[in-house]
């Protein structure tokens, strides 16, 4: 077990810990709170910051040992009148952790007094403290460098009741952000369908209502599509309804959608062994949607959600599906399976349309690793995006820029949706390079009828993104914050 992260918040008054952290502007010394804390060190600002170089600048540190009781650090950050991005504070818990891990501190104060300093500011901070604390290791039996305890911080605060309730609030999201990763980064050995759908059911505990639905029951509802990729696989499929009723009784819920592949060989149309690896987090969709309805039940959102993902993991075998079979989705359409590594379409083209035909949605969301083709066109910085309603579009694209887990809109048009016709089915799965996400999309919006419906494309932003300020692992969590936001900002009452 990785060391254990606990946060606290208390008054300005009474500060006392081994090691004490506080903060000051670019060209400034302390003020407010930190500034009575530096004037107990008796040492002289302007002399002891220009001999350290210390200016103040994101990043810096000013490490003062020996002065008093214990340790201080004077962190940096930057310009005292920048209007900072909400997201700067969840930056700025991240890097904070990062200090105090290489610190080796097990118990540290840190005082945040500053104008900005909102309780949904530090809830922010501490946000960040615990996205980056967040490690997947629990399969290392040998771990150097590892500090020896667990970690206490004491957050010094102006209102320290109204701060809990806000980090406690936004606790809840980070611990759905934080159970996407987990999914994630868990190897397919380990978290096959009916094991994911096992983490699901355990969020009944929250008050969602989980409901497995078994092959024999797919088979009934006519999902051809969905079953056809999991045939080859000697691990069944699952399709995992997770509803969250916080809003009023029969509002039409909000519908998130998760392509949920635990494990993508390519089937027969095999993959090529480089990274294939990685195709363990090819469930990142359906954790988004897991880690969302976590974070929504966590903090009893006032909203009605549903959440569908549909699992399964894509073999190759005697039994697999072959390219040139056609198959008969829940809808009626039929499909010709040109390429069986074009398999998240496959399972999301029934689970689409059993949400949208059950659940009559105020809108519905899907999110899936859905096309290297995305990873060419937006590398991993951006998830794709695409939507049949401008509406749902700029709010998610301002919800995106919010959460720091951002979108760019890319298009569907008629043109596009003509690619996809096959020559002895109604549509076919795949249609060769030339804008591979759009005509994935198109597909996807074949079994989208008049509800508000957008696709999120997160192959390059579920996992294997680079380290940032508040994720040191292999995959981020990607969407639960984004989806969070949406909801809080647009959708609750
Ligand atoms: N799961 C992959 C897409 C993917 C690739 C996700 C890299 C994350 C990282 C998807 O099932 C796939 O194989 N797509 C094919 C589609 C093609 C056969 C039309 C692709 O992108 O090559
Ligand atoms: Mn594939
Ligand atoms: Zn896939």
């Amino acid at each position: 077990m990785p060391n254990k992260l606990s946060i606290q918040t208390a008054a300005f008054a009474g500060v006392s810990a081994p090691l004490t952290i506080i903060y000051a502007a670019e060209g400034q010394a302390p003020t407010g709170a930190a500034a009575a804390i530096w004037s107990a060190t008796s040492l002289d600002w302007h002399t002891v910051s220009a001999s350290a170089a210390f200016k103040g600048k994101q990043g810096q540190a000013l490490d003062i040992i020996g002065q008093g009781a214990g340790r201080l650090i004077v962190l940096g950050k930057g310009k005292a009148d920048e209007k900072a991005p909400f997201n700067a504070w969840t930056d700025r818990g991240g890097s904070l952790f990062a200090k105090i891990a290489a610190a080796r501190a097990e118990s540290v104060a840190v005082i945040v007094d500053e104008p900005g300093a909102t309780p949904a500011a530090i809830a922010e901070l501490a946000a960040g403290l615990r996205l980056r604390h967040y490690k997947f290791d629990k399969y290392k039996t040998v771990r150097p460098d590892e500090p020896a305890g667990d970690i206490a911080i004491t957050l010094h605060v102006a209102d320290p009741t109204a701060t809990d309730t806000a980090i406690a609030n936004r606790g809840a999201v980070v611990e759905g952000t934080l159970l996407a990763r987990d999914l994630i980064n868990e190897p397919a050995n380990v978290l096959g369908p009916v094991e994911f759908a096992a983490r699901a059911a355990e969020l009944s505990a929250l008050g969602v209502d989980v409901e497995i639905l078994e092959p024999a029951e797919l088979e009934k509802l006519g999902m051809g599509s969905l079953l056809c990729v999991a045939q080859g696989s000697d691990r069944p499929a699952r399709l995992v309804v997770m509803q969250w009723r916080g809003g009023d009784v029969g509002a039409a819920p909000l519908a998130f959608v998760g392509k949920g592949v635990v494990f993508d060989t390519g089937g027969i149309s095999i993959k090529p062994a480089a990274s294939m690896e990685e195709m363990k987090g090819d469930m990142g969709g359906a954790a988004a949607v897991t880690g969302l309805m976590r974070a929504l039940a966590g903090r009893k959102a006032p909203v009605n959600a549903v959440g569908v993902i549909g699992l399964v993991e894509n073999m190759p075998s005697g039994n697999a599906v072959r390219p040139g079979d056609i198959v008969t989705a829940m809808s009626g359409t039929t499909i010709e399976v040109i390429n069986t590594d074009a398999e998240g379409r496959l399972v999301l083209a029934d689970a689409l349309w059993y949400t949208q035909d059950r659940f009559k949605p105020r809108f519905m969301i899907n999110l899936a690793t859905l096309t290297g083709a995305v990873i060419v066109a937006l590398g991993h910085e951006h998830a794709g995006l695409f939507s049949n309603n401008d509406e749902l579009a700029i709010q998610l694209l301002n919800a995106g820029l919010t959460a720091n887990e951002k979108l760019w809109r890319m298009p569907l048009s008629p043109a596009y949706d003509k690619l996809i016709e096959s020559k002895f089915a109604d549509i076919r799965n795949s249609v060769g390079r030339p804008a591979g996400s759009i005509t994935a999309a198109q597909f996807l919006q074949r079994f989208v009828n008049n509800v508000p419906w957008a696709h999120l494309d997160i192959a390059g932003t579920a996992f294997g993104t680079s380290a940032t300020e508040i994720n040191a692992s292999w995959s981020a969590g990607f969407g639960v914050a984004l989806l969070d936001r949406l909801v809080r900002d647009y959708y609750q009452g």
